[in-house]
């Protein structure tokens, strides 16, 4: 029986175990038996893994989180570690492994991918939405929901208090989070690292806004951004008005994965083993013109992933 090996690593991203469920079933389904290594690389550099079955996953599609654990591992940056997880590969048989993770992920997948005879399929899951090759990728979704509903609750103690909202959400250096949070929350400015600010503009913004009758207001602002806390300072000296500040946090990677990420995590799963099975490695599967497709692992670590300016943009006209 040829096996399949799973691993989840980097920041844990709702949706994961429905990914795990459903590889595990599909992999069981073609005659392979499957190992899920535990907490990221560190289970490949140590050698720790649990059998799944297709028993042994269910009931775990709703939940956040992931039941094999997750790292961010220092040992794997190192050639040494990288040189062990390949051993371990070797010693399990491991005929195909599918890593479920972010970018920092499969950086590090094309570097094992080039110790090892053992099939890599990357299956994109970040709430950071920051893979290239993907236009989604799974807890995205999910986080952006939980964003939502905190800021509408944000919204309704501005609207009363007549103060003005800085909202920080993850993202890492990049705004996808943010981007699309903002406009779906109505946002009057939208702050993303891709993107230089300037304060003058902000200020003035909300000034323009006061006049209009408009009193209160939401900035989402990316974490990547800088010092919000400086900003809600600097605004509350500049555009005459209250400021508080409202950091969302880990709340974002957690919680039961949305429908649409559940979705998401299944059909990526059926195409990271259709390609194992077929002999294909060193890839990642993502979700492209409403397609799942898939494209090189080496293509995808080396490309950064575009923003899409245009949200930007229709925020702001659907802000006034
Ligand atoms: O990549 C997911 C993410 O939540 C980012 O948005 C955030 O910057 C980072 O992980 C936090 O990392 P850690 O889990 O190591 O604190």
């Amino acid at each position: 029986m040829r096996t399949i090996g799973v691993v989840t690593s980097g920041g844990d991203a709702p949706g994961m175990n429905a990914a795990i469920r459903a590889i595990t079933r599909i992999a069981h389904s073609k005659g392979f038996q499957v190992l899920g290594f535990e907490r990221g690389w560190e289970g490949l550099i140590r050698n720790t893994f649990v059998p799944l079955t297709p028993r042994s996953v269910g009931g775990i599609i709703q939940l956040g989180g992931t039941i094999l654990h997750t790292t961010r591992c220092p040992e794997f940056r190192k050639k040494e570690g990288i040189k062990k997880a390949a051993e371990t590969l070797a010693f399990n048989k491991v005929y195909g492994l599918v890593v479920i993770g972010g970018d920092g992920s499969f950086r590090g997948a094309l570097e094992l991918s080039r110790e090892t005879d053992t099939l890599i399929v990357g299956v994109p899951a970040t709430i950071d939405n920051d893979v290239y090759g993907t236009e989604e990728t799974i807890g995205f979704d999910t986080a952006v929901n939980t964003a939502v509903t905190e800021i509408d609750k944000i919204r309704d103690t501005a609207v009363s208090h007549e103060r003005v909202f800085i909202v920080e959400v993850m993202g890492r250096k990049r705004g996808f989070l943010a981007s699309t949070v903002g406009l779906t929350v109505g946002a009057e400015t939208i702050l993303v690292p891709e993107v230089p600010y300037n304060k003058e503009e902000i200020f003035q913004t909300i000034k323009e806004n006061t006049a209009k009758g408009k009193k209160s207001g939401i900035i989402v602002a990316a974490e990547g951004i800088g010092d919000t806390r400086k900003l809600a300072k600097e605004i509350e000296e500049n555009a005459n008005v209250e400021v508080r500040l409202s950091i969302l946090g880990y709340a974002q990677r957690g919680g039961s994965p949305t429908a649409r990420s559940r979705l998401l995590a299944s059909l990526f799963a059926e195409k990271a083993v259709e390609l194992l099975s077929e002999g294909q490695g060193s890839k990642i599967v993502g979700l492209q013109n409403g397609e799942i497709t898939s494209i090189e692992l080496k293509k995808c670590c080396e490309t950064e992933k575009p923003l899409n300016v245009n949200l930007l943009k229709l925020a702001k006209v659907l802000a006034t």
